[in-house]
């Protein structure tokens, strides 16, 4: 696997795009688990949104599949792979996409132009240093009162799955989130915690809302 030690693991070819989609599925992030997410957010008719580290896109899909296409999606991710196989999936899933490579503590945004921003187990796959800067890049493209919803590996409650997909989180750059440090880290970013909640017995979202 490739990966890039200075902004994060970028998954290489052998298990970025479609192989990244087929060793998801079958470590349980389906479809049905990116329809649970897509609910999970606080949508609107008509936000932009932003995905970071987006991968193949699977969650920007998701919603604007929930919201009738009524929804701008944009998507950032380090892999050319994975977004040029997130163009394939959005053409046959009819849904528009706006993607763009880079990594996610350098934003190629203006400031306030998001509704919402979202990040799907990418912050674990990045170092501490990009995390606090993507954090902070967040807050300054999100409009006032916009939401931040972050949703990464966390401290893992008792259950099967957890036992079964510890050996695949155990060695990732979680200590942030293992340790609940986002909500001190989005706090100083003017980014306030409304929501936590489980997704699957080692995976949390964790909702922010940006003070005006
Ligand atoms: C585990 S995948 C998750 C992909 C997608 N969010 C999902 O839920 O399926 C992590 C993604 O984060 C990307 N990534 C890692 N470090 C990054 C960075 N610094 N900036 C942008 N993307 C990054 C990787 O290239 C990879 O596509």
């Amino acid at each position: 696997m490739k990966i890039n030690h200075k902004k994060g693991n970028n998954f290489g070819w052998f298990f970025g795009g479609r192989h990244y989609d087929f060793f998801a599925t079958i470590l349980g992030f389906g479809h049905s688990y990116y329809e649970q997410v897509a609910s999970t957010l606080p949508l609107e008719n008509g936000m932009s949104v932003l995905d970071i580290g987006c991968g193949t896109e699977s969650v920007g899909i998701a919603v604007s599949e929930l919201m009738g296409g009524d929804v701008s999606v944009h998507g950032l991710d380090l892999s050319g792979v994975q977004l040029g196989y997130a163009t394939d999936k959005g053409k046959k899933a009819g849904v528009s996409l706006h993607l763009y490579k880079g990594s996610m503590d350098m934003l190629p945004f203006k400031n306030r132009v998001f509704d919402l921003v979202v990040t799907s187990v990418a912050f674990c796959e990045t170092t501490s240093d990009v995390r606090k800067g993507a954090i902070g890049e967040v807050s300054r493209v999100l409009k006032d009162n916009a939401y931040f919803a972050i949703i990464d590996c966390a401290k893992p409650l008792l259950g099967m799955d957890t036992v079964m997909m510890l050996p695949f989180f155990m060695f990732k750059e979680n200590a942030d989130s293992w340790n609940n440090h986002y909500p001190d880290i989005c706090i100083e970013n003017n980014l306030v915690l409304e929501k936590d909640v489980y997704l699957k017995s080692y995976v949390k979202c964790q909702l922010f809302r940006k003070a005006d």
